[in-house]
């Protein structure tokens, strides 16, 4: 596994004048269903990738962060006697920022320290890049300079806290979670109003799934995330006086049409309603290794991230419609918080080869963008690596 990055622990050594102490390794995330109801209080069902970000540390003497990526170019030099707080200029470096500022709220050891990262995770792509580098940061600094490491459940929830808090996206727990409790080869089945979870495993015998990359970054989607969060809060507040419900995902089809007469919130319920469903019903589905079920649910959830939901976009349409059309594909759909980024697919094996040749052929005749497909490999969360 770490072929690929001998060449970083070697840069590491140029950039800093001395060897890397210790890798780590946190996994990016795919959403097999459950979108955009983690705010929800709806069940969720993640699972960590193989594709994902390293880190490369090593302590320093004085009290400096001093970061650097081998994906965007520059050196960004914190130094933890100041206040640590969110700076445009700091880019992608305000992730790990802001878990030292967080790590330091809640009395953690916090040392200098000299890390790169090296990324192999396409960033805006929807996988989840900003979580996985918070919880990595979070685990290799506690792991680097406290006496144990938090529980892994208390880390997804601490980086929660810092997208929702220093980043100012108020995303759910979802992918903060998969990355630090993901599972080699399982999905898991999260219940996002108590952080109930099971480990689902993922035996998808001749089919596998392929996450499909528009190429087109996610611009939009924190803004629009901030609102249709919102039109949820509204939903839930104009049926919890009516019903009692303290849960969107738990109101019913009839209840949003009954007692929900604006169009834009009513369709917002009815995404949150259904799709908590959906999730039950695609656990069910892969228990009984049915793979039809599998594939139509993930495409009524596309539609209803359409329709309802109004997530998705013409990049993402058209890869999820070329999916469907394509040799093999049992069924597709549109993952994270959308506006851009990947979709997921489940394929027959046997055709993976015609389903990705045509996959590419009819994206690139409908939008200006090249596709990417990578079939995608289930792997454990956060870890500490091996340096040899
Ligand atoms: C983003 C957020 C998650 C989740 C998804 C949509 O990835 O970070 O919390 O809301 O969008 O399901």
């Amino acid at each position: 596994m770490l072929n690929d990055i001998s060449s970083t622990i070697d840069l590491f050594q140029q950039l800093y004048s001395e060897s890397a102490r210790a890798i780590y390794f946190a996994p990016g995330r795919v959403n097999l269903i459950g979108e955009h109801i983690d705010y929800n209080g709806g069940k969720v069902l993640p699972a960590a990738i193989s594709l994902g970000i390293y880190a490369l540390i090593s302590p320093r003497q004085d009290r400096k962060l001093v970061l650097n990526s081998l994906n965007v170019p520059g050196t960004v030099e914190f130094n933890l006697e100041n206040e640590i707080v969110y700076d445009k200029k700091n880019l992608w470096a305000n992730y790990p920022l802001g878990v030292a500022a967080a790590l330091r709220q809640a009395n953690l050891p916090l040392e200098g320290a000299n890390i790169l990262f090296q990324s192999n995770l396409p960033h805006g792509s929807g996988l989840s890049s900003s979580a996985a580098i918070e919880v990595l940061t979070w685990f290799m600094l506690q792991s680097e300079f406290g006496s144990s490491v938090d529980e892994r459940e208390k880390i997804a929830l601490q980086c929660q806290k810092v997208e929702n808090e220093f980043i100012g996206v108020h995303c759910g727990i979802m992918d903060q979670f998969a990355i630090a409790m993901g599972k080699k080869d399982s999905a898991i089945l999260l219940d996002t109003s108590t952080l109930e979870h099971e480990y689902i495993p993922l035996e998808l015998n001749n089919y596998c799934l392929v996450i499909l990359n528009t190429n087109k970054k996610r611009t939009l989607a924190d803004s629009k995330y901030n609102e249709r969060r919102e039109q949820c809060e509204i939903a839930l507040s104009l049926l919890s006086k009516k019903t009692g419900i303290q849960n969107l995902c738990e109101a019913t089809v009839s209840q949003i049409e009954k007692y929900i007469s604006e169009p834009v919130i009513r369709k917002r319920a009815l995404h949150a309603s259904t799709e908590n469903q959906r999730v039950l019903d695609t656990c069910a589905a892969l228990r009984s290794h049915d793979f039809i079920a599998f594939g139509n649910l993930l495409n009524e959830s596309h539609r209803s991230l359409k329709e309802n939901y109004e997530v998705s976009g013409h990049e993402l349409d058209s890869i999820v419609d070329a999916a469907v059309k394509s040799p093999g594909c049992l069924g597709a759909r549109m993952i994270g918080a959308g506006f851009g980024g990947c979709g997921l697919s489940l394929v027959e094996k046997q055709y993976l080869d015609d389903f990705s040749r045509n996959v590419k052929k009819l994206y690139a005749e409908s939008t200006e963008y090249k596709a990417g497909l990578y079939p995608c490999t289930i792997s454990d969360g956060v870890h500490k690596s091996t340096l040899v």
